[in-house]
């Protein structure tokens, strides 16, 4: 039904294209480059970027699914503990669902005591801590799951629950009062119970990088402690925000692990999970200055990344975080050292596709057909 209403959809969006959009929309989108090989394409829209008539075109004429930026965050949903404000997400959710385009849940629990609200910190948990942070997770989790239910087919239930860092689960106000492994089992087992045909997926920044061989690990002793329990997990969402670390290597996009990664990825998929590319983009820090090189580079690590990733029959989603360099989050924070924009996405500031789209639709062109 989705493939069919997005036909019809897809040829009204194009027609309605500014001129300077045409050519590419002549182009088939990404959406369907990636539906011919049985995957889906999509991006993440934020309030801020949403109300730009023209971005929103733009993922209307490339994406099959949307995922909310942050307005399906507790800090967005919670203004208190009381209280839930949908406003914004349904805003997003009614447009992607109206243009026939599919949409993702991001995400139930943030495991992290930085990005939850400061009220679940101050919260009184009264008398039986345990019960009442019980209560509030699972009234949180099952409130938001239900109310998409029949929207929302995927869910990151639980983002970044692990400090890469040390390899341990995070602490957070909810999970001091119930343990951190219990907190996150507490979240899938309540976005079953509400969304029971919803998949469910663990979503976290581990990468390719050599470096980065501590937190693969403590990924895949949380996946293996939920399936012994028994935990109802369909997926890992590997983030996929590419290039070094702290974007502060002194040159190129970081070392990569070919290896470590298949090993660890052959892992998740032997435990028969799905996986998922959940926020796609390069952040081009390290690279110089010279758009054509830093252009090619970011296309090229992200070539071989996906290419790699989309040899797993398991991999069906690809989602970038942000289609345009003019709305990427990534211009937030940790300025280039050069002082230019950074350039992370498929399309830049003008919605001009760059060579990241093209390698984008190349890696879907070049996936093989998996049974
Ligand atoms: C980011 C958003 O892009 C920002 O607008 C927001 O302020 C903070 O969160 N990993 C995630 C996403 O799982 O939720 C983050 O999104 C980017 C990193």
């Amino acid at each position: 039904m989705l493939v069919d209403r997005r036909t019809v959809l897809a040829g009204a969006a194009a027609l309605a294209l500014a001129p300077r959009m045409a050519q590419a929309a002549a182009e088939p989108s990404l959406a369907r480059i990636a539906q011919a090989k049985g995957m889906c394409f999509g991006s993440t829209m934020g309030l801020r970027n949403f109300l730009d008539p023209a971005y929103r075109q733009l993922n209307a004429s490339q994406c099959g699914l949307i995922v909310p930026e942050t307005e399906m965050k507790w800090v967005a949903l919670r203004p208190d503990a009381r209280t839930f404000d949908f406003a914004a997400a349904d805003r997003i959710v009614d447009w992607a669902t109206s243009n026939g385009m599919g949409v993702r849940g991001h995400t139930l629990l943030w495991h992290s005591e930085r990005w939850m609200p400061d009220w679940v910190a101050k919260h009184d948990y009264g008398p039986d801590p345990r019960k009442e942070a019980e209560r509030l997770l699972t009234e949180h989790v099952a409130t938001v799951a239900r109310r998409y239910a029949d929207r929302i087919d995927s869910f990151d239930v639980v983002n970044e629950g692990i400090d890469p860092d040390t390899g341990l689960l995070r602490e957070t106000a909810l999970s001091r009062h119930l343990g951190a492994e219990a907190t996150i089992d507490i979240a899938f087992r309540a976005a079953r119970e509400a969304a029971p045909r919803a998949e469910l997926v663990y979503n976290d920044f581990m990468t390719w990088r050599a470096d980065d061989g501590r937190h693969r690990a403590a990924v895949l002793r949380l996946l293996e402690g939920m399936k012994t329990r028994g935990v109802p997990i369909d997926g890992l969402g590997v983030q996929s925000h590419l290039g070094s670390k702290y974007s502060d290597a002194p040159t190129g996009l970081g070392q990569v692990d070919e290896r470590a990664w298949r090993a660890f990825l052959d892992e998740v998929v032997g435990m028969g999970l799905n996986l998922l590319v959940t926020e796609l983009d390069v952040h081009d820090n390290p690279l110089p200055t010279a758009i054509e090189v830093r252009d090619r580079a970011v296309a090229d690590h992200a070539r071989a990344y996906l290419d790699l990733m989309l040899s797993y029959p398991a991999c069906k989603t690809v989602m970038c975080w942000g289609l345009s360099d003019r709305y990427t989050w990534l211009a937030g924070s940790r300025p280039r050292p050069d002082g230019t924009p950074k350039r992370p996405c498929p399309y830049d500031a003008d919605f001009r596709p760059k060579p990241l789209r093209a390698a984008i639709a190349g890696a879907f062109g070049a996936r093989p057909m998996h049974g």
